[in-house]
């Protein structure tokens, strides 16, 4: 399955901290698309309802969550150096920020927020991103236990992955599409 290969090329990257950076593509309220890179932390552990999801943070205020309260249909792409592999995860993203009334969500949401380091959780409580620079030697780093409200977890819930192998000629690429039981199927397909 494509997360054992995503595994491997993580596992290959471990010694570099930036193969922990992907792309995002969304799409804006006017439907055009829009890219940036995020930090993936990992994958929700030890949940049946969200299996397969990749974490990702994000402040409540960012362009992207009014995007995604609009559309959630968002694509990740992802390419490893080493193992020359590239991931494109299709999906719908899922925003838990501090209204979400799910215990499950609520709870990863505040594990999220104390795994970060201290120079990450004050990014939170910066002045509102996109507006014109002000002064920021003021900002008293924010209680490293309880989220701040502008703190959201994102989930990338994927029904579709399209893995490229750039080694060989050809090159190899498989197709994973999800099923509404929530099952894998593989397909291997030309480059
Ligand atoms: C290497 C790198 C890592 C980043 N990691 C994150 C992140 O984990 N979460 C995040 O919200 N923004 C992160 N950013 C900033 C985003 O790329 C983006 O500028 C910000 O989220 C605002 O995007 P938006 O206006 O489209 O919502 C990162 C940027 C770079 C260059």
């Amino acid at each position: 399955m494509w997360r054992s290969h995503l595994a491997r090329s993580l596992h290959q990257h471990r010694n570099q901290p930036e193969s922990r950076f992907l792309q995002l593509a969304t799409i804006d309220l006017d439907q055009r698309p829009r890219n940036r890179t995020l930090v993936f932390r990992g994958f929700l552990e030890n949940s049946d309802r969200f299996k397969d999801c990749l974490k990702i943070v994000t402040d409540y205020r960012s362009q992207k969550v009014a995007q995604i309260a609009n559309n959630p249909w968002a694509e990740v792409n992802w390419y490893f150096t080493k193992t020359r592999s590239q991931f494109r995860i299709f999906g719908k993203l899922i925003l838990i920020d501090q209204e979400c009334p799910d215990l499950e969500l609520q709870s990863a949401r505040k594990l999220a927020w104390q795994s970060l380091s201290e120079p990450a959780r004050i990014q939170f409580a910066w002045a509102h991103p996109r507006e014109p620079r002000v002064d920021f030697s003021e900002v008293t780093p924010p209680d490293p236990h309880e989220p701040i409200s502008s703190f959201c977890l994102l989930l990338l819930e994927p029904i579709e992955v399209d893995r490229l192998e750039l080694r060989g000629t050809p090159q190899n690429r498989w197709l994973y599409l999800q099923d509404r039981q929530g099952n894998w199927t593989e397909q291997e397909v030309n480059p």
